[in-house]
């Protein structure tokens, strides 16, 4: 199997899929990898790197997807899935729920698609888990941006000048992101809160030593994730949640629920009466925000609140991201090959058949082809 890793062309992209470390391993399992010159350069992985591991170095683009097995960060081009030839494999965060354009391109291509977001979150495929990977660099940079951005210290201070309290850090949506955020604005000394709709997140909550907030709304889907809320409880939950947002100094955002845009937590009254120099850190600006006065991708300041809204926070740690990222992509790759180290997709295996999105020019994914036929 010869496995090709691009170099990323969305703005701001900066990891790479695949790292050093991971192209030696799999090279022991016989996996050849072909490395687009400069793949790695924006996670200071240079070139030398990547042929010392055993992987080849290619200028032409084309001959990178024309790889067997093309592996990605970003969901690929129009140009890009132009060069993926009929019955080759792709693999990346493809986005099957947000991005229809791209699923019925590659299904048009006759690319066996799997998308790292659809992969089943069992106990087996855990180290594939991408999402989660990426949510633990994005929790924890969202937890430094609001102690960068606050006015106030996140620990408590007793110094000769006298005692300044703790900051008080409320995280909204405890998932991995979330869970995160937690432990770190509380290694660095913040008294910290979390609320999720998820009940069973509380006890989580409380092991990171942080306290639970209960405005006795519960959400719990299926397959562990979110469901939308009524709108009665959405209005209850809105309610309790701009009273207690009032008593904190840095509120860090993750709520999402899978396809839909992010719910709104954080009401403008909310922020108007936060307290001056508040901040509010979005990481849900990609689906539209969960504070009503965000404006993602930006940093603005409404009523001497600043809200930071971060794109694609994983990127702004190439280096861990891409590492992390790469051991999940090697460990799906592993389940590609049969004994010789041939690639042999088994779709008897829920792993694969689960994370596949397109296949025999067809759209497979439940949640995408509904997508796709809503326009
Ligand atoms: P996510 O990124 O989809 O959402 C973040 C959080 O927002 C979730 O905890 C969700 O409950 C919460 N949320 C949604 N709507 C909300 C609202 N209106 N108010 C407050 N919070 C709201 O979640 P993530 O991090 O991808 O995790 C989803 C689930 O998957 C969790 O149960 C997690 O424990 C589970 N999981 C399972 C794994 C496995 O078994 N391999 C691995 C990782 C996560």
């Amino acid at each position: 199997m010869r496995v090709g890793v691009p170099k990323e062309t969305t703005p701001g992209e900066r990891r790479v899929a695949l790292v050093p470390d991971v192209v030696r391993r799999l090279g022991t399992k016989g996996v050849e990898v072909v490395v687009e010159s400069g793949a790695g350069a924006q996670a200071l992985i240079p070139d030398a790197l990547f042929e010392e591991a055993g992987a080849q170095i290619a200028v032409d683009p084309g001959e990178v997807w024309g790889a067997d097995v093309v592996v990605t960060i970003a969901p690929p081009s129009d140009e890009d899935i132009g060069r993926l030839g009929s019955g080759s494999v792709l693999v990346g965060f493809l986005g099957p729920l947000t991005n229809p354009g791209t699923v019925s391109a590659l299904a048009r291509a006759g690319v066996t698609a799997f998308a790292m977001e659809a992969i089943p979150r069992i106990s087996r495929a855990q180290s594939m888990d991408a999402l989660s990977s990426q949510s633990n660099v994005a929790g924890y940079k969202a937890a430094l941006l609001g102690a960068e951005h606050s006015t106030r210290f996140y620990p408590m201070l007793m110094t000769a000048a006298g005692t300044i309290p703790p900051a008080k850090v409320l995280v909204l949506g405890a998932g991995v992101a979330g869970l995160q955020a937690l432990a770190t604005a509380r290694r660095l000394g913040a008294q910290t809160t979390g609320y999720d709709v998820r009940p069973e997140v509380a006890e989580q909550v409380e092991s990171l030593g942080a306290k639970f907030l209960d405005l006795g709304v519960e959400a719990a889907g299926e397959g562990g994730y979110a469901r939308e809320l009524t709108d009665e409880e959405k209005a209850r939950q809105q309610q309790a949640l701009t009273d207690a947002i009032a008593g904190f100094d840095v509120v860090i955002t993750t709520a999402l629920v899978p396809g839909r845009p992010a719910p709104k937590l954080v009401t403008a009254e909310a922020v108007e009466a936060m307290k001056p120099g508040s901040v509010i850190v979005d990481l849900a600006g990609e689906s539209g925000g969960n504070a009503e006065l965000t404006e993602p991708g930006e940093t603005v300041v409404k009523h001497d609140v600043t809200i930071v809204s971060p794109l694609n926070l994983p990127a702004s740690m190439p280096e861990h991201a891409s590492q992390l990222y790469a051991r999940n992509v090697q460990a799906l790759l592993e389940l590609f090959l049969d004994d010789e180290g041939n690639l042999a997709l088994d779709f008897d295996d829920e792993i694969l058949a689960g994370a596949c999105v397109t296949r025999d020019g067809e759209i497979v994914h439940e949640g995408a082809k509904a997508k796709v036929e809503a326009g």
